[in-house]
């Protein structure tokens, strides 16, 4: 057994309180996350605002009155800090395989005799699908070259335009070293576009001082601003002033009010933006983002190693055997999930479902929890692994009605 209790580590933990921000729902242990993070008090009452102040009692004045032309700018340099950005570099719109096509375009832009796109082989499969549509719609012979982390170097060469990898490893949950990798693509004299998805709100994160070109995440995981919220990008200070937009709309325009039939794009990073800001989903976000306040991201990130470190260790003495861990064992090398490798995966995670442990499951074969610091306790990991326990002595992922696949693993 490990020698320190659930019950000292929470006693120790100074985060603990902000699991009252959130509504989880009784008898829930939620390790996803890392998928869909869940409502705070402070997001329900800035949609509310949102919805029965600024838009029944507003109407349209609103886009004055309320601010709402200026969300995805506002909520950008809120969001700054967590990613280490400077103010003013980051927007919040669209989604994040739209803002990965924007920035794509963008980087190609800025090295037109180059003609190839490079990502790792095990990258997001939106990323892929992203990258490959955008190469075909340049008026470019690009082509996009898939290669493993560890061969990346020699993947790279004087024709490599940009280079596009995910922060953190969705399957596994392994944290790439972002200063050393932008570094090495640099000297190729290519671009660097992190997709920051499964790493923003749980790792902290120096996109400026670690050489990210361009970035992107969601919001709807670790920042929890709900299903489908909007994603933000950011734009190195030095490629503001070149950026474009290969989806220009009104909204990009530098002057939007005056109809004028030929696009101009707005100055800095607004030049992103394509349509009208989903007010609502932003709102939600804007009140998610209050969670953060005060908090040190080096404080979040010891208690996640903490919590992933108990429940490695924990289903390792519990469970001897029975699972292959392909998370990192190196804290500097992981982010802020578990990943479990097992034949009856899927049926696992059901079964823990049911037990109101909620994790999930990516193809072919893992089990997936992710931990995230401002809500979990120790004492959850404890009860968490003891739901585990149970479930394989008794193997209830037998159970049928375990073994059926839903459209959402
Ligand atoms: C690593 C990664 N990239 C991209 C995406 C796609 O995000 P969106 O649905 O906002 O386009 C996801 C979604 O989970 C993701 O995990």
């Amino acid at each position: 057994m490990t020698q320190i209790s659930a019950g000292e580590r929470d006693r120790a933990d100074t985060l603990a309180s902000r699991r009252d921000k959130f509504i989880l729902p009784d008898g829930v242990i939620y390790l996803d996350g890392n998928s869909l993070g869940p409502v705070s008090h402070t997001a329900i009452s800035r949609i509310n605002h949102a919805v029965t102040h600024e838009w029944a009692a507003g109407l349209v004045r609103s886009w004055n009155s309320a601010g709402w032309m200026d969300l995805p700018i506002t909520l950008g340099n809120r969001l700054a800090p967590l990613i280490g950005a400077p103010a003013d570099t980051v927007i919040v719109t669209d989604t994040l395989t739209i803002l990965i096509a924007k920035l794509l375009a963008n980087a190609l832009a800025l090295r037109p005799d180059r003609h190839v796109i490079v990502t790792d082989s095990d990258n997001f499969h939106s990323d892929f699908y992203i990258a490959d549509g955008v190469a075909a719609a340049t008026r470019r012979d690009i082509t996009v070259r898939r290669t493993t982390r560890a061969a990346l170097a020699e993947a790279l060469d004087d024709d490599v335009a940009v280079v596009l990898l995910t922060h953190v490893d969705y399957r596994t949950g392994e944290l790439l070293d972002m200063a050393d990798m932008s570094a090495l693509v640099h000297a190729h004299g290519a671009l660097m576009i992190w997709d920051l998805a499964h790493s923003t709100g749980a790792v902290p994160l120096h996109v400026h001082e670690h050489g990210a070109d361009f970035a992107a995440g969601c919001g709807y995981k670790y920042l929890n601003g709900g299903p489908g919220a909007p994603a933000f990008a950011y734009v190195a200070p030095q490629w503001l002033d070149s950026l474009t937009n290969f989806l220009p709309g009104w909204l990009g325009h530098a002057r939007p009010f005056d109809f004028e039939p030929t696009f101009e794009k707005a100055p800095g990073i607004r030049a992103l933006v394509t349509s009208s800001p989903s007010v609502v989903g932003l709102s939600a976000l804007a009140g998610a983002l209050d969670v953060f306040e005060g908090i040190s991201l080096d404080v979040l990130r010891r208690k996640s190693l903490a919590l992933t470190d108990f429940f490695i260790t924990e289903v390792e003495e519990r469970l001897p055997g029975v699972f292959e861990l392909v998370t990192p064992r190196e804290h500097h090398r992981r982010a802020s999930q578990v990943s479990w490798r097992h034949d009856e995966a899927y049926g696992i995670v059901q079964a823990l479902i049911a037990r109101g442990v909620i994790g999930d499951f990516r193809a072919p074969n893992i089990a997936r929890f992710g931990f995230t610091p401002l809500y979990l306790s120790f004492r959850d990991v404890d009860v968490a692994v003891s739901h585990l326990v149970e479930v394989m002595h008794h193997r209830e992922y037998d159970d049928p009605a375990f073994r059926q696949k839903n459209p959402v693993t």
